[in-house]
This record gives structure tokens, C-alpha cells and sequence, in this order.
């Protein structure tokens, strides 16, 4: 409790830009690393942490900013592309969660992954962020950003992540493809 009372102290007045870039950052270097990495319980660990946290990221991205953005006409088309992206990142890692490390697949689907992710990213920070600067002020980018910081941190300390294929919009797909086990 008392990390997360400092976790959300030391973010307060953060603009959510910055929030977002801190965290894309840090997403591109778990990315990195899980890619380098060989198999064990270490590497595991490290992507359930990466599983949560972007998951958590994408979320509360998507109920605090991209709501916001989606009544503005000039980032509208934008934030349903980026709603999308983050259906696909959700879906591969999902899968990456279903197979087992050991697979061949699976370092091809993190690869995939990495990239979609940094496409994602590039678009967010290139083209939504500069948009999304003309549309709030500062006070109010303080507070989607203070919102950002306690909606991420209250999925954080949420159920742990369940992987529910009711939820995927993709799994008739893998059943068609034969992906699932
Ligand atoms: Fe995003």
C-alpha cells in the first residue's frame, strides 16, 4: 500500500504525455530484453510483469485519453486506429501466453509483437500527442494524467490477469488456423 501511495505521489503533476512516453520506454526495453534473453523463470517473470503492465497501460490509456480524443474530430480516426492497435497487442499477447516459451513460434510472435508495438508507439507519440496538445491545456493534460496514473496503478492491484477467449475477437480465427492446443 504504501508503494503505491508514493507511486502515485511521485507522478502527481506529471502531464499524461510524459506518463505515456515514460512507460512506452519501458515497454521497448522489456521488449529488448525478453528478445535477448534464453529461457527460464526469470524470462518468465519478466513478461508476466510486461503482460500486466501493458495491459494496465493500454487500458487505462484507452478510458482516460483516447475517450477524450475520440470527441475531438481531428483525433477521432486516429484514436480508433490506436483502439485497434491495442486489440492486436492484446491478442498476440494473449498467444504468447497460450504457447509455451519453448516454442519455435513463440520468439516469431514476440517479434511481431515488438514491432507492431513500436508502430503503435511511433503513431501515438508522432501524430496523437502533437494533436492532443492543441485540443487540452496544460491543466487539463495534468489531470487525464493524474487520472492515467491512478486508473493504470487500480488495474495494477486488480485481479490478476486472466486470459478469457470469450474476450478475444481474434480466437475463432486461431481455432480456424489451428493455433490453439
Ligand atoms: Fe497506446
Amino acid at each position: 500500500m504504501a508503494k503505491r501511495l508514493n507511486n502515485v505521489k511521485k507522478e502527481r503533476g506529471e502531464e499524461i504525455y510524459k506518463l505515456l512516453k515514460q512507460d512506452h520506454n519501458e515497454f521497448k526495453a522489456m521488449l529488448k530484453k525478453l528478445e535477448k534473453m534464453g529461457n527460464s523463470g526469470e524470462k518468465e517473470d519478466l513478461f508476466i510483469q510486461f503482460r500486466q503492465e501493458l495491459l494496465a497501460h493500454a487500458k487505462a490509456e484507452e478510458q482516460v485519453f483516447y475517450d477524450r480524443l475520440k470527441k475531438a474530430e481531428k483525433t477521432k480516426k486516429l484514436v480508433l486506429e490506436g483502439a485497434e492497435e491495442h486489440a492486436i497487442a492484446e491478442h498476440l499477447v494473449k498467444k504468447l501466453s497460450t504457447i509455451g516459451m519453448d516454442e519455435d513460434r513463440w520468439p516469431s510472435l514476440l517479434k511481431v509483437l515488438r514491432e507492431s508495438l513500436e508502430h503503435h508507439i511511433e503513431d501515438e507519440e508522432g501524430d496523437v500527442f502533437p494533436k492532443a496538445k492543441k485540443i487540452f491545456s496544460k491543466d487539463e493534460a495534468l489531470m487525464i494524467g493524474q487520472e492515467f496514473s491512478e486508473e493504470k496503478q487500480r488495474r495494477l492491484q486488480g485481479t490478476e490477469y486472466e486470459v478469457d477467449e470469450k474476450e478475444d475477437v481474434y480466437s475463432s480465427e486461431e481455432d480456424t488456423l489451428g493455433f490453439q492446443q
